[in-house]
């Protein structure tokens, strides 16, 4: 099959990608294979070409916002049949017998494993994936190019908001608003929740307050205009942080989503962060991903994106690297179907 491989981490201006021709992967026991449609682009996947993370295999195809149709499915797999519509995210498998995969917290399983890092993605004709970590996307009504962008950011950004315990008549504050935030907004004014953004660009405003935001500024020139009753703070901004603790309210929470950030200092410890709790995103639930789906489908929740052949790869991830990505989310079409 065809598929891009990466050998040697390099900055993504060098190319560090190679279109080559490998073997095509079959299902095993308990695995399906899919004939990949699409695959969404994540910044996640420049992070590992460069080597800001580690490489953890080589060759290694990168890419994990995979939809496509199963077209193989191995012995004893109960769940998929061929023809079905499929996704993988990021989460690729875990050991399924640590105490946190034995309680439902598989998110914190220490043999935790990623697609398109530990294991080969999406950036190829095929891959193959055990059937219980693959996502069931048959019954979804959206378009493959739709559904690709909401396999990584609109699932961390849905289990993001679980750990806000927000509820309907509640107030949440957004910090920054990127394809994650888009989506937790959708899934927040479904509910009946008041959201307000803060966020610096004007077009980022816009969109929010097009997307259904009670309120979009940036808040580092206006405040909020009343307090809230917790809050997601989604850049790498450490310097966010202790604003949107004074934003909350007694009994409140700051959910941080980031996996990396600049350092937090809390300068004032009893007027903005006693009372109030900060909890960490790590890693998201398969049934949060099955949940978040189901949810994006009712709500028709339709993220902006463009769609680009699968050879121009390396520049759309330069295009994205430097911020001059033409859309909020770029898809890669790797097959017709
Ligand atoms: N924990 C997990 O398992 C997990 C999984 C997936 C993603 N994530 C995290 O989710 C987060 C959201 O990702 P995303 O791609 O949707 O958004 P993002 O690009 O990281 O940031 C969202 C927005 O925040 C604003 N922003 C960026 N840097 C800023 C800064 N230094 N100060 C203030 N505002 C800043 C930008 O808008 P303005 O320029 O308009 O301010 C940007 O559009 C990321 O941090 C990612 O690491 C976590
Ligand atoms: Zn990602
Ligand atoms: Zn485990």
């Amino acid at each position: 099959m065809k598929a891009w491989i990466l050998e040697k981490q390099a900055k993504i201006e060098e190319k560090p990608l190679r279109l080559a021709e490998v073997l095509t992967p079959h299902a095993k026991d308990g695995e399906i294979r899919i004939k990949i449609l699409v695959c969404g682009v994540c910044r996640t996947d420049i992070h590992i070409a460069e080597g800001d993370l580690p490489l953890r295999k080589s060759p290694l195809i990168l890419g994990h916002e995979i939809v496509g149709i199963v077209d193989e499915v191995g012995k004893d797999v109960k769940n998929f049949k061929v023809g079905d519509k499929a996704g993988v995210s990021w989460l690729n498998g875990t050991c399924g017998k640590c105490k946190y995969c034995l309680s439902n917290r598989e998110n914190y399983c220490p043999d935790i494993k990623s697609t398109g890092w530990d294991e080969d993605g999406g950036y190829a004709e095929y891959i193959t994936i055990s059937e219980d970590t693959a996502l069931l996307l048959s019954a979804s009504g959206l378009e493959p190019a739709d559904i690709a962008p909401l396999l990584c950011p609109g699932i961390a950004g849905y289990a993001a908001f679980k750990l806000t315990d927000a509820q309907k008549g509640s107030r949440l504050g957004l910090y920054g608003f990127g394809p994650t935030a888009f989506c937790v907004l959708k899934v927040a004014k479904s509910m009946g929740i008041e959201v307000y953004v803060g966020t610096r660009s004007p077009k980022n405003m816009e969109d929010a307050i097009n997307a259904g935001a009670d309120w979009a500024a940036d808040t580092s020139k206006k405040q909020m205009p009343c307090k809230l009753d917790s809050a997601i703070v989604f850049p790498p901004a450490g310097n966010l942080v202790e604003p949107a603790l004074s934003q909350v309210e007694n009994g409140g929470k700051v959910v941080l989503a980031p996996v990396s950030s600049s350092p937090i200092v809390i300068e004032n410890y009893s007027e903005n962060l006693w009372g109030r709790t900060i909890e960490t995103l790590y890693n998201v639930k398969k049934s949060e991903a099955d949940e978040f789906l189901e949810i994006a489908d009712r709500l028709q929740i339709i993220p902006e994106r463009g769609v680009f052949p699968f050879e121009e790869l390396q520049d759309v991830l330069i295009a994205v690297r430097h911020g001059k990505a033409k859309v909020a989310n770029s898809v890669i079409e790797i097959s017709a179907g």
